[in-house]
C-alpha cells in the first residue's frame, strides 16, 4: 500500500465495472448497453455543438436539457436535476438526502454500487432480503429507517415492483427521504414518477445510459418535489459546477426531443429480450421475470462461474456476480438477433445440446 494514501483511500472498497474488452468480434452482453445507436438527430445535435464555442464553459444549469426532461415528464424544469451519469446523481443523492441519523435500507440483492456509495461517505446502511423468488417484498421495509433506496427494475434480477407495490412502500414511510432508482424503467417497468405530485419525500433516478443508448455520453438524472432538488444543487456545487459539458448537454436535449425513436428503439429491446428468454427456457434456464434490458438467469447443470467463463471461450461475455445469492446465475444483457443467435449457439455448445 503506498504511503501517501489517505485512510479513507485505503479503506474503500471500490465498486467494479464491468469489462470493457478491447477484443473484435464478441458478443458483448455484459454491461446492460444498448445494442442499438442513440437517435441520428441526437448525433446530429452533437456534430453541431462541436464548434468554437467549446472555449467557453457550459451552461452550469442545463437549462435546455432540464426544460426538454420536464416537457417529456410533465413536470416543471425545478424538479429536475441532472448529472455526469447517474452514478454520479445518485453519488449526490447519498450525501444529500440518504444520510441520515438512522439507517439506510436497501435490498440485499441490488445495484452493487449502493455499498460503495455508502461506505464512502460514512452512511450506515441495513440490508432487506429478497423472498425465495428473488423478489422485494414492500411490506419487509417496515421498520425503523433513516431513508430508503430501491432500483426499480431491480438490478440484476430485472424484477420490477408495480407503482401500487411503491405507493405503498411510500405510504409507509411519509417522513423520510425515499429513492426510486429507475435505470431500466423504460423497458417495461411502471415508473414512479406520476407519484412525484403527492408525494415530497420520493426521489425518482433515471439515466440515458440504457433506452436511450447514451452510456458513453454520461447522462443521468433526478426528478421529485423542488426540495429535494435543491438539495442535489447543493451537494453538486460543492463538488463540480459543470458536471455535463456543452456536447452533452445538446445530445442530451436532442435525444429527450425525439420521442418516435426513443420509443421504436426500447420497443426492439423488449422483444429481443422476450425471444432471448424463450431459447434460453428452450436450453432449460430458470429466468426471471425481467422489465429490464437484461435477463437473469441459471442452469440447472452449471454453476454461474462455470457458466460465464465457458461463454467467454465462445467469445460471448455476460456478467456474473460472485456472491451467494447471485453466483448461480449470469446476468445476460438484450442484444441484438445476431448477438443472441451467438448466444443461444454457445450455451446449446456447452451443454451438449447439439
Ligand atoms: C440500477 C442502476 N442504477 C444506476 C446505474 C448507473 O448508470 P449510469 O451511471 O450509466 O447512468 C446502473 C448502471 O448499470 C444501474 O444498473
Amino acid at each position: 500500500m503506498n504511503p501517501f494514501w489517505s485512510q479513507i483511500a485505503r479503506e474503500l472498497s471500490p465498486y467494479v465495472p464491468g469489462e470493457q474488452p478491447r477484443i473484435l468480434n464478441l458478443v458483448k452482453l455484459n454491461t446492460n448497453e444498448s445494442p442499438f445507436g442513440p437517435s441520428p438527430l441526437a448525433l446530429e445535435a452533437m456534430r453541431n455543438a462541436a464548434t468554437d464555442t467549446l472555449r467557453l464553459y457550459p451552461d452550469p444549469e442545463a437549462t435546455e436539457l432540464r426544460e426538454a426532461l420536464a416537457v417529456h415528464h410533465g413536470i416543471k424544469p425545478e424538479q429536475v436535476f441532472v448529472g455526469n451519469g447517474s452514478d454520479e446523481v445518485l453519488a449526490h443523492v447519498f450525501v444529500a438526502l440518504l444520510k441520515q441519523p438512522k439507517p439506510l435500507l436497501f435490498p440485499d440483492v441490488t445495484y452493487s454500487f449502493y455499498p460503495v456509495w455508502a461506505q464512502l461517505f460514512g452512511l450506515a446502511c441495513e440490508t432487506v432480503p429478497l423472498d425465495g423468488a428473488m423478489r422485494i417484498r414492500v411490506e419487509d421495509y417496515q421498520r425503523e429507517a433513516g431513508s430508503i433506496v430501491i432500483a426499480n427494475p431491480n438490478a440484476p434480477t430485472g424484477v420490477a415492483l408495480s407503482r401500487a407495490e411503491i405507493t405503498r412502500l411510500l405510504e409507509d414511510h411519509p417522513d423520510i427521504p425515499v429513492v426510486i432508482d429507475e435505470a431500466y424503467v423504460d423497458f417495461g417497468g411502471e415508473s414512479s414518477v406520476p407519484l412525484i405530485a403527492d408525494h415530497p419525500n420520493l426521489l425518482v433516478v433515471q439515466t440515458m445510459s440504457k433506452s436511450r443508448a447514451l452510456a458513453g455520453l454520461r447522462i443521468g438524472y433526478a426528478l421529485g418535489d423542488v426540495g429535494l432538488i435543491e438539495a442535489l444543487h447543493r451537494v453538486k456545487n460543492s463538488f463540480n459546477s459543470y458536471p455535463l459539458g456543452r456536447v452533452a448537454q445538446a445530445g442530451a436535449t436532442a435525444s429527450v426531443r425525439d420521442e418516435a425513436y426513443f420509443r421504436e428503439s426500447y420497443a426492439r429491446v423488449v422483444a429481443g429480450r422476450e425471444a432471448m428468454t424463450r431459447e434460453l427456457i428452450r436450453l432449460g434456464f430458470a429466468v426471471l421475470p425481467s422489465s429490464a434490458n437484461f435477463v437473469f438467469a441459471r442452469h440447472p447443470a452449471l454453476g454461474g462461474s462455470e457458466f460465464a467463463a465457458a461463454l467467454r471461450e465462445h467469445a460471448v461475455l455476460v456478467r456474473h456476480f460472485n456472491k451467494p445469492r447471485t453466483s448461480p446465475y449470469l446476468r445476460i444483457t438484450v442484444g441484438t438477433e445476431d448477438d443472441a443467435q451467438r448466444l443461444i449457439a454457445a450455451a446449446a455448445h456447452i451443454l451438449g445440446h447439439e
